[in-house]
Protein backbone atom coordinates (compact mmCIF):
# COMPACT_ATOMS: atom_id res chain seq x y z
CA UNK A 1 0.00 0.00 0.00
CA UNK A 2 0.86 3.66 -0.83
CA UNK A 3 1.03 6.76 1.36
CA UNK A 4 -2.63 7.58 2.44
CA UNK A 5 -4.33 10.07 -0.19
CA UNK A 6 -6.30 13.16 1.55
CA UNK A 7 -9.73 13.37 -0.22
CA UNK A 8 -11.86 16.12 0.69
CA UNK A 9 -14.92 16.64 -0.47
CA UNK A 10 -17.38 19.66 0.25
CA UNK A 11 -21.05 19.31 0.89
CA UNK A 12 -20.34 16.26 2.08
CA UNK A 13 -23.79 15.71 3.54
CA UNK A 14 -25.82 16.94 0.71
CA UNK A 15 -27.13 14.45 -1.91
CA UNK A 16 -24.22 13.98 -4.30
CA UNK A 17 -22.34 13.89 -1.49
CA UNK A 18 -24.10 10.65 -0.03
CA UNK A 19 -23.43 9.06 -3.62
CA UNK A 20 -20.33 9.88 -4.23
CA UNK A 21 -18.41 9.29 -0.52
CA UNK A 22 -19.20 5.33 -0.45
CA UNK A 23 -18.10 5.24 -3.91
CA UNK A 24 -14.82 6.86 -3.19
CA UNK A 25 -14.48 4.73 -0.39
CA UNK A 26 -14.85 1.51 -1.79
CA UNK A 27 -12.33 1.99 -4.14
CA UNK A 28 -13.72 3.43 -7.27
CA UNK A 29 -11.94 6.20 -7.61
CA UNK A 30 -8.24 5.00 -6.63
CA UNK A 31 -8.28 1.22 -6.53
CA UNK A 32 -9.03 -0.48 -3.55
CA UNK A 33 -4.94 -0.93 -2.63
CA UNK A 34 -4.59 3.15 -1.84
CA UNK A 35 -5.66 3.89 1.53
CA UNK A 36 -7.12 7.08 1.47
CA UNK A 37 -7.98 9.66 4.28
CA UNK A 38 -11.83 11.43 3.75
CA UNK A 39 -12.15 15.34 4.91
CA UNK A 40 -15.85 15.60 4.57
CA UNK A 41 -16.76 19.82 4.77
CA UNK A 42 -20.39 21.02 4.91
CA UNK A 43 -21.76 23.33 7.05
CA UNK A 44 -22.27 24.07 10.93
CA UNK A 45 -25.94 23.53 10.93
CA UNK A 46 -25.46 20.07 8.72
CA UNK A 47 -22.79 18.33 10.80
CA UNK A 48 -25.27 16.33 12.83
CA UNK A 49 -26.38 14.68 9.32
CA UNK A 50 -22.64 14.54 8.66
CA UNK A 51 -22.15 12.65 11.36
CA UNK A 52 -24.76 10.31 10.40
CA UNK A 53 -22.94 9.48 7.18
CA UNK A 54 -19.54 9.00 9.07
CA UNK A 55 -21.56 6.39 11.04
CA UNK A 56 -22.28 4.67 8.06
CA UNK A 57 -19.28 4.78 6.12
CA UNK A 58 -17.97 3.20 9.40
CA UNK A 59 -20.46 0.75 9.16
CA UNK A 60 -19.59 -0.29 5.77
CA UNK A 61 -15.53 -1.00 7.43
CA UNK A 62 -13.79 -0.19 4.24
CA UNK A 63 -10.29 -1.41 4.29
CA UNK A 64 -8.58 0.69 2.69
CA UNK A 65 -9.94 4.34 4.38
CA UNK A 66 -7.42 5.18 7.05
CA UNK A 67 -9.30 8.21 8.88
CA UNK A 68 -12.66 10.16 8.20
CA UNK A 69 -12.67 13.36 9.87
CA UNK A 70 -15.87 15.69 9.27
CA UNK A 71 -15.82 19.52 9.97
CA UNK A 72 -17.14 22.89 9.23
CA UNK A 73 -13.74 24.19 8.78
CA UNK A 74 -12.40 24.72 5.46
CA UNK A 75 -8.95 25.15 7.05
CA UNK A 76 -8.84 21.75 8.71
CA UNK A 77 -10.79 20.31 5.55
CA UNK A 78 -7.77 21.24 2.84
CA UNK A 79 -4.80 20.57 4.73
CA UNK A 80 -2.71 18.99 3.01
CA UNK A 81 -5.03 17.94 0.21
CA UNK A 82 -4.27 16.26 -2.61
CA UNK A 83 -7.80 15.65 -4.15
CA UNK A 84 -10.88 17.95 -4.25
CA UNK A 85 -14.23 17.77 -4.88
CA UNK A 86 -16.06 21.01 -4.27
CA UNK A 87 -19.42 20.33 -4.49
CA UNK A 88 -20.92 21.89 -1.67
CA UNK A 89 -23.41 24.63 -3.42
CA UNK A 90 -27.24 25.43 -3.91
CA UNK A 91 -28.71 23.69 -6.35
CA UNK A 92 -30.76 24.80 -8.92
CA UNK A 93 -34.59 24.13 -8.70
CA UNK A 94 -37.40 23.58 -11.71
CA UNK A 95 -37.67 26.65 -13.92
CA UNK A 96 -33.94 28.35 -12.98
CA UNK A 97 -30.92 28.39 -15.17
CA UNK A 98 -27.69 26.99 -13.40
CA UNK A 99 -26.19 30.68 -13.78
CA UNK A 100 -29.20 32.17 -11.70
CA UNK A 101 -26.86 30.57 -8.65
CA UNK A 102 -23.86 32.71 -8.91
CA UNK A 103 -25.15 35.39 -6.71
CA UNK A 104 -26.02 32.46 -4.14
CA UNK A 105 -22.85 30.53 -4.48
CA UNK A 106 -19.97 32.46 -5.91
CA UNK A 107 -19.54 33.38 -2.62
CA UNK A 108 -18.29 30.10 -1.30
CA UNK A 109 -15.75 29.37 -4.05
CA UNK A 110 -14.07 32.75 -3.10
CA UNK A 111 -13.56 31.47 0.34
CA UNK A 112 -12.69 28.21 -0.61
CA UNK A 113 -10.75 28.72 -2.94
CA UNK A 114 -8.50 30.83 -0.74
CA UNK A 115 -8.56 28.04 1.90
CA UNK A 116 -7.23 25.83 -0.96
CA UNK A 117 -4.47 28.09 -1.59
CA UNK A 118 -3.09 28.30 1.52
CA UNK A 119 -3.59 24.54 3.04
CA UNK A 120 -3.54 22.05 0.09
CA UNK A 121 -0.82 20.70 -1.99
CA UNK A 122 0.59 22.91 -3.93
CA UNK A 123 -0.16 19.85 -6.86
CA UNK A 124 -4.05 19.53 -5.69
CA UNK A 125 -6.50 18.26 -8.06
CA UNK A 126 -9.36 20.12 -7.74
CA UNK A 127 -12.66 19.34 -9.16
CA UNK A 128 -15.46 22.08 -9.19
CA UNK A 129 -18.97 20.39 -9.34
CA UNK A 130 -21.11 23.01 -7.52
CA UNK A 131 -22.81 25.39 -10.16
CA UNK A 132 -22.71 27.35 -12.82
CA UNK A 133 -19.37 24.48 -12.26
CA UNK A 134 -17.24 26.51 -15.06
CA UNK A 135 -17.50 29.89 -13.61
CA UNK A 136 -16.74 28.74 -9.73
CA UNK A 137 -13.78 27.14 -10.50
CA UNK A 138 -12.88 30.33 -12.41
CA UNK A 139 -13.39 32.44 -8.97
CA UNK A 140 -11.73 29.17 -6.99
CA UNK A 141 -8.60 29.43 -9.00
CA UNK A 142 -8.10 33.23 -9.44
CA UNK A 143 -8.51 33.48 -5.30
CA UNK A 144 -5.76 30.79 -5.38
CA UNK A 145 -2.77 32.94 -6.66
CA UNK A 146 0.17 30.50 -5.20
CA UNK A 147 -1.35 27.33 -7.35
CA UNK A 148 -1.38 26.20 -11.18
CA UNK A 149 -4.29 27.84 -12.52
CA UNK A 150 -4.51 24.02 -14.19
CA UNK A 151 -4.77 22.31 -10.68
CA UNK A 152 -8.96 23.85 -10.91
CA UNK A 153 -11.14 22.10 -13.07
CA UNK A 154 -14.90 21.59 -13.41
CA UNK A 155 -17.02 18.99 -14.36
CA UNK A 156 -18.22 18.44 -17.82
CA UNK A 157 -17.53 14.92 -17.55
CA UNK A 158 -21.68 14.44 -16.81
CA UNK A 159 -22.46 16.01 -20.11
CA UNK A 160 -19.86 13.79 -22.06
CA UNK A 161 -21.48 10.59 -20.56
CA UNK A 162 -24.85 12.05 -21.42
CA UNK A 163 -24.06 12.27 -24.74
CA UNK A 164 -22.08 8.79 -24.91
CA UNK A 165 -25.25 7.14 -23.41
CA UNK A 166 -27.75 8.65 -26.45
CA UNK A 167 -25.49 7.51 -29.16
CA UNK A 168 -25.49 4.18 -27.80
CA UNK A 169 -29.37 4.67 -27.40
CA UNK A 170 -29.56 5.85 -30.48
CA UNK A 171 -27.55 3.25 -32.32
CA UNK A 172 -28.61 0.36 -30.09
CA UNK A 173 -25.17 -0.16 -29.29
CA UNK A 174 -22.77 -0.82 -25.47
CA UNK A 175 -21.40 2.47 -24.41
CA UNK A 176 -18.30 0.44 -24.36
CA UNK A 177 -17.91 0.77 -28.55
CA UNK A 178 -18.12 4.50 -28.42
CA UNK A 179 -15.07 6.84 -28.70
CA UNK A 180 -13.93 10.03 -29.01
CA UNK A 181 -17.20 11.82 -28.19
CA UNK A 182 -16.84 15.25 -26.36
CA UNK A 183 -18.69 18.53 -25.44
CA UNK A 184 -17.63 21.55 -25.75
CA UNK A 185 -17.54 24.96 -23.52
CA UNK A 186 -19.75 25.73 -20.89
CA UNK A 187 -21.60 23.33 -18.19
CA UNK A 188 -25.15 25.10 -18.80
CA UNK A 189 -27.93 24.68 -21.93
CA UNK A 190 -25.28 26.36 -24.18
CA UNK A 191 -23.01 23.28 -24.16
CA UNK A 192 -21.78 22.05 -27.54
CA UNK A 193 -21.97 18.09 -27.97
CA UNK A 194 -19.76 17.01 -30.56
CA UNK A 195 -19.49 13.24 -32.55
CA UNK A 196 -17.76 14.47 -34.84
CA UNK A 197 -14.72 12.49 -33.84
CA UNK A 198 -16.43 9.75 -32.84
CA UNK A 199 -15.38 5.88 -33.22
CA UNK A 200 -17.45 3.08 -33.13
CA UNK A 201 -15.89 -0.06 -32.33
CA UNK A 202 -12.78 2.00 -33.52
CA UNK A 203 -14.54 3.16 -36.82
CA UNK A 204 -14.50 7.05 -37.35
CA UNK A 205 -17.11 6.22 -40.45
CA UNK A 206 -20.60 6.41 -38.82
CA UNK A 207 -23.40 7.64 -41.08
CA UNK A 208 -25.15 9.38 -37.81
CA UNK A 209 -22.26 12.05 -37.87
CA UNK A 210 -24.16 13.15 -41.09
CA UNK A 211 -27.88 13.30 -39.69
CA UNK A 212 -27.55 16.90 -39.03
CA UNK A 213 -32.00 16.86 -38.61
CA UNK A 214 -30.72 14.46 -35.34
CA UNK A 215 -27.87 16.08 -34.23
CA UNK A 216 -29.47 19.61 -33.89
CA UNK A 217 -33.21 18.53 -33.36
CA UNK A 218 -32.78 15.56 -30.88
CA UNK A 219 -29.24 15.02 -29.47
CA UNK A 220 -28.25 18.46 -28.54
CA UNK A 221 -31.55 19.51 -27.00
CA UNK A 222 -31.27 16.39 -24.81
CA UNK A 223 -27.97 16.73 -23.92
CA UNK A 224 -28.32 19.85 -23.28
CA UNK A 225 -31.29 19.90 -21.14
CA UNK A 226 -30.55 16.74 -19.44
CA UNK A 227 -30.17 18.40 -16.21
CA UNK A 228 -33.25 20.36 -16.13
CA UNK A 229 -35.40 17.35 -17.40
CA UNK A 230 -34.24 14.78 -14.48
CA UNK A 231 -35.11 17.89 -11.76
CA UNK A 232 -39.00 17.78 -13.77
CA UNK A 233 -39.03 14.00 -12.88
CA UNK A 234 -37.20 13.47 -9.67
CA UNK A 235 -38.21 16.69 -7.87
CA UNK A 236 -34.43 17.34 -7.26
CA UNK A 237 -31.23 17.40 -9.29
CA UNK A 238 -29.21 14.75 -10.55
CA UNK A 239 -27.16 12.98 -7.87
CA UNK A 240 -25.90 8.92 -8.83
CA UNK A 241 -25.07 10.53 -11.96
CA UNK A 242 -23.12 13.31 -11.07
CA UNK A 243 -21.26 11.84 -8.27
CA UNK A 244 -20.25 8.86 -10.52
CA UNK A 245 -19.18 11.78 -13.58
CA UNK A 246 -17.10 13.14 -10.87
CA UNK A 247 -15.47 9.79 -10.15
CA UNK A 248 -14.84 9.68 -13.74
CA UNK A 249 -12.86 12.60 -14.22
CA UNK A 250 -10.90 12.38 -11.21
CA UNK A 251 -9.86 8.62 -11.88
CA UNK A 252 -9.12 9.43 -15.50
CA UNK A 253 -6.93 12.67 -14.16
CA UNK A 254 -5.19 11.06 -11.54
CA UNK A 255 -5.11 7.23 -13.46
CA UNK A 256 -4.70 8.52 -16.81
CA UNK A 257 -7.49 7.86 -20.00
CA UNK A 258 -7.52 4.70 -21.81
CA UNK A 259 -5.17 4.34 -25.24
CA UNK A 260 -6.81 5.82 -27.96
CA UNK A 261 -9.89 7.49 -26.50
CA UNK A 262 -10.26 11.36 -25.24
CA UNK A 263 -13.01 12.45 -22.67
CA UNK A 264 -13.92 15.77 -21.43
CA UNK A 265 -13.06 18.20 -18.70
CA UNK A 266 -13.58 21.97 -17.86
CA UNK A 267 -9.78 23.40 -17.71
CA UNK A 268 -7.95 26.46 -17.99
CA UNK A 269 -7.91 26.89 -22.00
CA UNK A 270 -4.32 28.04 -23.42
CA UNK A 271 -5.89 29.45 -26.38
CA UNK A 272 -6.31 26.30 -28.09
CA UNK A 273 -9.58 26.31 -30.89
CA UNK A 274 -9.84 30.09 -30.32
CA UNK A 275 -10.98 29.94 -27.45
CA UNK A 276 -9.52 32.98 -25.32
CA UNK A 277 -6.74 32.23 -22.51
CA UNK A 278 -8.01 31.09 -18.97
CA UNK A 279 -11.46 30.76 -19.37
CA UNK A 280 -12.55 27.37 -17.82
CA UNK A 281 -13.59 25.62 -20.90
CA UNK A 282 -15.13 22.05 -21.99
CA UNK A 283 -12.49 20.57 -24.40
CA UNK A 284 -11.26 16.87 -25.24
CA UNK A 285 -8.33 16.42 -22.98
CA UNK A 286 -5.73 12.76 -22.51
CA UNK A 287 -4.77 12.36 -19.17
CA UNK A 288 -1.13 10.79 -18.46
CA UNK A 289 0.94 10.63 -15.29
CA UNK A 290 -1.84 12.69 -13.31
CA UNK A 291 -1.38 15.67 -15.88
CA UNK A 292 -4.20 16.31 -18.83
CA UNK A 293 -3.28 18.10 -22.12
CA UNK A 294 -6.16 19.63 -24.97
CA UNK A 295 -6.30 17.65 -27.61
CA UNK A 296 -5.08 19.91 -30.50
CA UNK A 297 -5.27 19.94 -34.02
CA UNK A 298 -8.82 18.45 -34.42
CA UNK A 299 -10.79 19.40 -37.15
CA UNK A 300 -14.57 21.61 -36.13
CA UNK A 301 -17.36 21.89 -38.49
CA UNK A 302 -18.71 25.45 -39.00
CA UNK A 303 -21.91 24.77 -36.66
CA UNK A 304 -19.70 23.33 -34.21
CA UNK A 305 -17.23 26.18 -34.11
CA UNK A 306 -20.63 28.62 -34.01
CA UNK A 307 -21.89 27.31 -31.14
CA UNK A 308 -18.04 26.78 -29.26
CA UNK A 309 -18.02 30.96 -29.83
CA UNK A 310 -21.85 30.88 -28.54
CA UNK A 311 -21.06 29.16 -24.85
CA UNK A 312 -17.44 31.16 -24.83
CA UNK A 313 -19.47 34.11 -25.19
CA UNK A 314 -21.96 33.26 -22.23
CA UNK A 315 -18.95 32.22 -20.08
CA UNK A 316 -17.60 35.87 -20.50
CA UNK A 317 -20.85 37.36 -19.35
CA UNK A 318 -20.51 34.78 -16.11
CA UNK A 319 -17.23 36.45 -15.32
CA UNK A 320 -18.62 39.62 -15.82
CA UNK A 321 -21.57 39.05 -13.24
CA UNK A 322 -19.30 37.64 -11.40
CA UNK A 323 -17.31 41.24 -11.08
CA UNK A 324 -20.21 43.06 -10.10
CA UNK A 325 -20.90 40.41 -7.10
CA UNK A 326 -17.73 39.71 -5.56
CA UNK A 327 -16.24 43.21 -6.96
P1 LIG B 1 -27.51 19.44 -1.89
O1 LIG B 1 -28.28 20.66 -1.54
O2 LIG B 1 -28.13 18.11 -1.69
O3 LIG B 1 -26.13 19.44 -1.10
C1 LIG B 1 -25.29 20.56 -1.05
C2 LIG B 1 -24.53 20.48 0.25
O4 LIG B 1 -23.61 21.58 0.26
C3 LIG B 1 -25.42 20.63 1.50
O5 LIG B 1 -25.12 19.60 2.43
C4 LIG B 1 -25.06 21.99 2.04
O6 LIG B 1 -25.18 22.10 3.44
C5 LIG B 1 -23.60 22.09 1.57
N1 LIG B 1 -23.06 23.44 1.58
C6 LIG B 1 -23.68 24.63 1.33
N2 LIG B 1 -22.81 25.64 1.50
C7 LIG B 1 -21.63 25.10 1.85
C8 LIG B 1 -20.37 25.64 2.19
N3 LIG B 1 -20.15 26.95 2.20
N4 LIG B 1 -19.38 24.78 2.50
C9 LIG B 1 -19.58 23.45 2.52
N5 LIG B 1 -20.77 22.89 2.24
C10 LIG B 1 -21.78 23.70 1.91
O7 LIG B 1 -27.04 19.63 -3.40
P2 LIG B 1 -26.47 18.51 -4.40
O8 LIG B 1 -27.60 17.92 -5.14
O9 LIG B 1 -25.51 17.65 -3.69
O10 LIG B 1 -25.72 19.45 -5.46
C11 LIG B 1 -24.56 20.19 -5.12
C12 LIG B 1 -24.16 21.11 -6.26
O11 LIG B 1 -23.76 20.34 -7.40
C13 LIG B 1 -25.29 22.02 -6.77
O12 LIG B 1 -24.76 23.31 -7.05
C14 LIG B 1 -25.73 21.35 -8.06
O13 LIG B 1 -26.35 22.24 -8.95
C15 LIG B 1 -24.40 20.86 -8.58
N6 LIG B 1 -24.40 19.82 -9.60
C16 LIG B 1 -23.49 19.92 -10.61
C17 LIG B 1 -23.43 18.96 -11.60
C18 LIG B 1 -22.44 19.07 -12.73
O14 LIG B 1 -22.54 18.27 -13.69
N7 LIG B 1 -21.47 19.97 -12.70
C19 LIG B 1 -24.32 17.88 -11.57
C20 LIG B 1 -25.25 17.80 -10.53
C21 LIG B 1 -25.28 18.79 -9.54
C1 LIG C 1 -27.05 18.53 -14.06
O1 LIG C 1 -26.58 18.75 -15.18
O2 LIG C 1 -27.77 17.54 -13.84
C2 LIG C 1 -26.68 19.43 -12.91
O3 LIG C 1 -25.89 20.50 -13.34
C3 LIG C 1 -27.85 19.88 -12.12
C4 LIG C 1 -28.67 20.91 -12.86
O4 LIG C 1 -28.98 21.94 -12.25
O5 LIG C 1 -28.98 20.69 -14.03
Amino acid sequence: MNNAKIITITGAAGQIGYSLLFRIAAGDLLGKDQKIILKLLDITPAMGALEGVKMELDDCAFDNVEDIVCTDDPAIAFKDADIVFMVGAFPRKAGMERADLLSKNAGIFKVQGKAINDYAKKDVKVLVVGNPANTNALIASLNAPDLDPKCFTAMLRLDHNRAKGQVAHKLGISTEDIKKVCVWGNHSSSQVPDISQMEIKGDANCPLKEDMAWIKDEFWPIVQKRGAAVIAARGSSSAASAANAAICHMRDWCLGTPKGEFVTMGVPSDGSYGIPKGVIYGFPVVCKDGKYEIVQGLPIADYVKEAMMKSYEELKGEAEEVKKILG
